[in-house]
């Protein structure tokens, strides 16, 4: 993690201090054309200290197998897993990330994409959507599939817009969708 490790130590570092809970960093390949950007971690991700390594991880690599992408990066727009306590058992679950945490992170996120400068940033459902949108009403449903020309600091790059994994586990419908829109992808891959 040559390019990444300086940004790196920062997030673990100041985000571990902020947020008294383990960091999970992005993952693969720090030249990848292609950026895929979820949420949050869950459990498993800080568990295992990796980002999309759970059930929603087991159906993005579904997907990436069957259109044979690799060398991709994964990251996530907040890299501390939000919990709440459960009200049945008191235990951690998760919850959407907050403002404070969203605020937090999201300066991170967009220096670390500028540092691997990608062709495609791939955001999975409305939290890095409206990240990048810099729009709390932004909502997935209107416009994924499609891509959208974005830059950071001068580095341009085409912002593609994507259902999370976990939505096609509580919707099936939404599984051919999912899998339309990353065939597309290899489309926007080649021309963006
Ligand atoms: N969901 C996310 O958004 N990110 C992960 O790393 C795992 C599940």
């Amino acid at each position: 993690m040559e390019k990444l490790s300086i940004l790196n130590n920062r997030i673990k570092t100041l985000g571990e201090e902020r947020f008294n809970k383990r960091v999970v960093l992005g993952n693969g390949n720090e030249n990848a054309d292609i950026v895929l950007v979820g949420e949050a971690p869950g459990a498993e991700e800080e568990k295992q200290g990796l980002p999309f390594v759970g059930m929603a991880g087991g159906i993005l690599k579904d997907l990436t197998d069957r259109l044979e992408l690799k060398g991709l990066y994964i990251t996530n727009t907040v890299k501390i897993r939000p919990t709440k306590p459960s009200p049945k058992t008191g235990k951690p679950v998760n919850r959407p990330p907050n403002r404070e945490e969203l605020d937090f992170f999201i300066p991170f996120l967009f220096e670390e994409i500028e540092l691997i400068s990608p062709k495609v940033v791939v955001t999975l459902g409305n939290t890095p959507l409206r990240a990048f949108m810099q729009n709390n009403k932004a909502v997935i449903g209107d416009c994924h599939g499609r891509g959208l020309p974005f830059g950071i600091n001068g580095k341009k790059f085409t912002l593609y817009p994507m259902y999370h994994p976990a939505s096609v586990i509580y919707n099936r419908s939404l599984e051919a969708v999912f899998i339309k829109d990353g065939e597309n992808l290899l489309n926007e891959r080649i021309n963006g």
